[in-house]
């Protein structure tokens, strides 16, 4: 509908509340890149682009129905731990809802953007000297003494908020398409995402608002060196061993102990989706492929495109399947990774002249 509730809130039937703490959140768009769903070789494919959420990520669609929860229960000092994105969101919408936020932060592995956006927005900052799974071994301990209300994807209303970016998919593809798409792809780092489109799907199958049939292949991309799920799926395991070192380039997914994972593997499974890990070679590539398309991510989110590759080149993903991947976080979240995947400027003189012999020169990028 053309009025009435944006984004997120538009499919408050299927939410705790009429409305949230809201900047708004969701209605990103479902870009078509074409020339990538042809050398990729899938029927279509689609990107779904929840960089274009008001900070950047798909973390607001959780923040609207989190925040708004807290404000119910009436709690003061609102926390998370992040890789970044969690915290820019909780920031802002913490903001909005006028309340006290704490973040806490893996020192040196947060991209600038993120640190920038929880900074202005006024979150308290800790910088933790550990990993992302250790900061929310802390927040936890945090929010069990009664010190903070936890706003990490533990906490189900997020998860709730989230399950807006599967209706959202199966609406839009289906008005476009006539049909359902047979895949979703998507990055992996708590698996927060994945249990929250499951449970989406079930709904809309209790519902009887689509079949067993319809329901798209659950299917999670992790960075190699951060890849707990992909071993539980490969191994077939109900429980994800936690990687004590993690690294990747895609530091939104930098994560060895994927809290959501009893929610999200039974997911996979019962899709009939999969998992796969991909290289941050190939991450950088798709971040790039995906930016000649003018759709600009960050490195977490190029994983999606990656791993379909992966699953494409391997005869896992057949020629005739639709295909979304999710694009979870805008390319600014990053700079400095951009910058490394994309050209360096090139300094000329103040002069017209000689910028016109420089650009002859053809010495580009
Ligand atoms: N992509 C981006 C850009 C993210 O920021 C995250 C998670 C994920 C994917 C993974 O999503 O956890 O639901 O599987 N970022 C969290 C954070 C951990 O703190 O911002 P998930």
């Amino acid at each position: 509908p053309e009025s009435g509730p944006y984004g997120v809130w538009r499919y408050s039937a299927g939410l705790p509340f009429e409305e949230g703490v809201s900047l708004p959140e969701g209605g990103t768009p479902l870009h078509y890149v074409p020339s990538i769903e042809e050398e990729v070789g899938v029927n279509n494919l689609r990107i779904k682009h929840e960089g274009m959420n008001p900070t950047g990520s798909f973390k607001d669609r959780g923040m609207t129905v989190g925040v708004r929860v807290a404000k119910e229960v009436g709690v003061d000092r609102l926390a998370c731990a992040s890789t970044g994105n969690t915290s820019a969101a909780l920031a802002a919408y913490g903001a909005r809802g006028g309340m006290e936020t704490l973040v806490l932060l893996p020192a040196g592995k947060v991209a600038a953007g993120k640190v920038a956006q929880a900074s202005l927005h006024g979150a308290r900052i800790l910088e933790v000297d550990g990993n992302f799974d250790s900061c929310l071994d802390i927040v936890q301990d945090l929010a069990a003494r009664g010190e903070a209300y936890l706003l990490n994807s533990l906490n189900p209303f997020r998860l709730e908020g989230q399950k807006t970016i599967g209706l959202e998919i199966m609406e839009r593809f289906h008005a476009d398409e006539g049909t359902y798409p047979d895949r979703i792809v998507l990055p992996v780092g708590n698996a927060g995402n994945t249990a929250a489109l499951y449970k989406c799907f079930r709904e809309l199958r209790e519902a009887g608002a689509i079949d067993e049939s319809d329901v798209p292949k659950l299917t999670g991309v992790q960075a190699e060196g951060a890849a707990p799920m992909v071993e539980a799926v490969e191994e077939g395991n109900d429980e994800v061993r936690r990687w004590d070192e993690v690294e990747t380039r895609a530091t939104a997914i930098r994560i060895g102990n994927p809290v959501n994972a009893p929610k999200a593997l039974p997911g996979i499974r019962e899709t009939g989706g999969t998992a796969v890990a991909v290289s941050d070679e190939a991450i950088t590539e798709a971040q790039r492929d995906l930016a000649e398309e003018g759709v600009g991510v960050e490195p977490a989110s190029a994983a999606s495109l990656a791993g379909l590759r992966k699953l494409r080149d391997s005869g896992e993903v057949d020629a005739d399947e639709d295909v979304v991947c999710l694009t979870t976080g805008h390319l600014l979240k990053d700079p400095d990774a951009a910058y490394e995947a994309g050209g360096d400027p090139e300094p000329v003189p103040n002069d017209t002249e000689a910028v016109l012999d420089h650009i002859d020169d053809g010495s580009s990028v």
